[in-house]
């Protein structure tokens, strides 16, 4: 009864404020976008049942999933965390761009074949005898090249899922047969691009590469260098750190000499160099040298497009999402959508600058969780001092859409255990991103309604979560900022350490949920001689069951294997820790250890 009083208080004041908008504000009905041809449910309504602060997204959601890997495209670090692709994006190399390819031969590629955005990169593959020295290539675009991007480690020679999006575009099926065939794939990648007059195909492994599929189309030589092979050094103990850990390594000099005979030496500051020149393209924007075209991405976690790969999400960590539930329809469903997105380039398109959006949604939430989970996860000190603390932060949060009229009930007016007084900030929160461009769905393309569908769902959920949060620690008296009264008196403890308690799981969980890689740290952070890093394929994974003399391989493959092989012998890494990357401090001098 009590409760009915209260929502009817609720309600009348959001009609009084609807009918007498404060100025600059927009009426409530505004956010009633028109509805159009989008089949996602439309999440922008009037207040209601709705907006209820108890009501957490669906599991098979995928909207947060959607939003992190589109926030994480051409970054280095979330895609290293996350080997397995989801994404594909048109996208072009702009003129001038610079490629990069090393080889063994002075002799341009007459077939397709690889190049590096870093010249750290493709000098791993400019290695030749100490009397002839090695060619490293470097070209430049002479017109925008059109490129397919494939998202997550995608260069990564991995059997179990690294290649999935790249098998069914090239080959309609998964085959992790080929995950070493890499000219067989490049020539049917290539193949099949032809009709779409793609120039190549841009993945990632320890930085990014292209797959260029004409050396002599779009790109024209800046130089051709005949490189001199490396001395191999007398290599010594000396000037290692007399550290205890390090003295332990097994044979610390594997660790300067990934391999060496009389011929050919590859020292591992090659491989930390690409590793690091990788890790320049980290976090946002990521490798800006790839000019992606959002409009037209395509995502498995779009549950419209492939419905079929639902059920295979159902239970798996993020880690193990494949795409080894595809159905045959869902695959003509890609091939469709492809010859879409890379012949008729879906003319209509709003305007709307998702990257940033995107990352203005990041930006402003990003930081904020992380120092919030700081305050919580923090043992010890005054109670009531560092609840208040957090929700001053919760405050700072809401402020913007702390509307005039949500006032909390007092004592006197009974129990709201769901906070109903809340769901107007709750709503102003969760569409103040989304409400205005939603009115353009009408001319999104499907790609853009995707992307807003994922930022509705996403800040609809941390608004639901702040402001949850904030409206608990309101009704405990622990808002400083409010003119009510505090509706219940009393600091007590034990209701300080539940609401804590309370807080600490619900911020936790939507810091699962929405699971941005920016959060991944060393922890401490690294010194000054140190990088932090995540395991990064081939340091530390398995070795190939190919052998290494295999025919098929590529001399690029090729010398991928044999630095696997030097990088996996006993000792080399902690076990099987590729598997979930956690982030580690690496020396960033010899002798290292990925
Ligand atoms: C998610 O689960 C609900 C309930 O089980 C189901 O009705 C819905 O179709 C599922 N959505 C997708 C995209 O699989
Ligand atoms: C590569 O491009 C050049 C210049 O456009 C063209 O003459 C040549 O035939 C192409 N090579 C292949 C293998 O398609
Ligand atoms: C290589 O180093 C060892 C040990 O430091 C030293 O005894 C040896 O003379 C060095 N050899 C050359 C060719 O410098
Ligand atoms: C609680 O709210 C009611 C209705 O607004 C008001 O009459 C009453 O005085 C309030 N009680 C307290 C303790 O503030």
């Amino acid at each position: 009864m009590m409760h009915l009083v209260a929502s009817f208080l609720i309600v009348a004041s959001a009609v009084v404020h609807a009918a007498v908008p404060h100025p600059g504000q927009r009426p409530l009905g505004v956010t009633n976008a028109a509805s159009t041809e989008s089949s996602y449910p439309e999440v922008l309504e009037g207040i209601g049942a709705r907006w209820r602060l108890d009501e957490p997204p669906a599991t098979n959601a995928t909207g947060h999933l959607v939003f992190d890997t589109i926030n994480s495209l051409l970054q280095h670090w979330p895609n290293t965390r996350y080997r397995n692709g989801h994404t594909i994006v048109p996208g072009t190399l702009p003129v001038g761009t610079l490629l990069y390819h090393g080889t063994r031969e002075g002799k341009i590629p007459d077939m397709p074949d690889w190049a590096a955005t870093d010249p750290e990169h493709s000098l791993i593959f400019c290695h030749g005898s100490t009397k002839d020295g090695c060619w490293h290539l470097t070209l430049a675009t002479t017109r925008p090249l059109k490129v397919l991007y494939f998202d997550g480690s995608s260069a990564a020679k991995l059997e179990d899922g690294p290649l999935d999006s790249q098998d069914i575009v090239a080959w309609g099926e998964l085959r992790p047969d080929k995950a070493y065939d890499e000219i067989g794939r490049i020539k049917d990648l290539c193949a099949w691009g032809e009709q779409y007059d793609l120039d190549g195909f841009v993945r990632m492994e320890m930085d990014f590469e292209v797959m260029l599929c004409n050396f002599t189309s779009g790109v024209e030589v800046v130089s051709f260098l005949n490189i001199a092979t490396l001395k191999i050094p007398n290599l010594s103990l000396d000037h290692i750190p007399n550290d205890k850990h390090l003295r332990k390594l097994p044979m610390v000099t594997r660790l300067m000499c990934t391999y060496a005979d009389n011929d050919h030496f590859f020292p591992v500051f090659r491989a930390f160099e690409v590793m690091a020149s990788g890790s320049w393209h980290n976090h946002q924007p990521g490798d800006t040298r790839i000019q992606l075209d959002l409009t037209n991405l395509i995502s498995f976690y779009d549950t419209d497009l492939f419905p079929s790969l639902a059920e295979g999400r159902t239970g798996q960590e993020r880690w193990d999402h494949r795409l080894n539930g595809l159905s045959s329809a869902d695959t003509a469903a890609l091939r469709g959508r492809l010859g879409q997105v890379l012949v008729d380039r879906e003319q209509k398109s709003s305007g709307v600058d998702w990257q940033t959006l995107f990352r203005v949604v990041a930006d402003r939430y990003a930081d904020r969780l992380e120092f919030m989970h700081h305050l919580l996860t923090d043992e010890g000190g005054d109670l009531l001092r560092q609840a208040k603390n957090i929700q001053l932060q919760l405050r700072v949060v809401v402020t913007p859409y702390a509307l005039h009229s949500a006032v909390p009930p007092n004592a006197s007016m009974m129990h709201d255990a769901d906070n109903s007084w809340a769901s107007s900030v709750f709503r102003e929160c969760a569409t103040t991103h989304t409400a205005q461009i939603a009115k353009l769905s009408a001319v999104m393309t499907a790609s853009e309604r995707l992307m807003l569908h994922s930022l509705q769902e996403t800040t609809r959920e941390i608004c639901r979560v702040l402001v949850g949060m904030w409206a608990d620690g309101v009704m405990a008296g622990l808002d400083e900022y409010l003119w009510q009264d505090p509706p219940s008196g009393g600091d007590d403890d034990d209701k300080l350490e539940r609401i804590m308690a309370q807080w600490k799981g619900q911020l936790t969980s939507l810091m699962g949920w929405l699971d941005w890689s920016v959060w991944i740290k060393c922890k401490p952070a690294c010194g000054l001689e140190e990088v932090c890093y995540l395991p990064t394929w081939p340091f530390g994974f398995p070795l190939p069951s190919l052998p290494l003399e295999h025919e098929d391989l590529s001399p690029k493959s090729r010398s991928q294997m044999l630095l696997l092989q030097r990088q996996t012998q006993p000792g080399a890494g902690d076990g099987n820790e590729w598997q979930r990357p956690q982030p580690k401090c690496i020396r960033r001098l010899p002798p290292y250890s990925f």
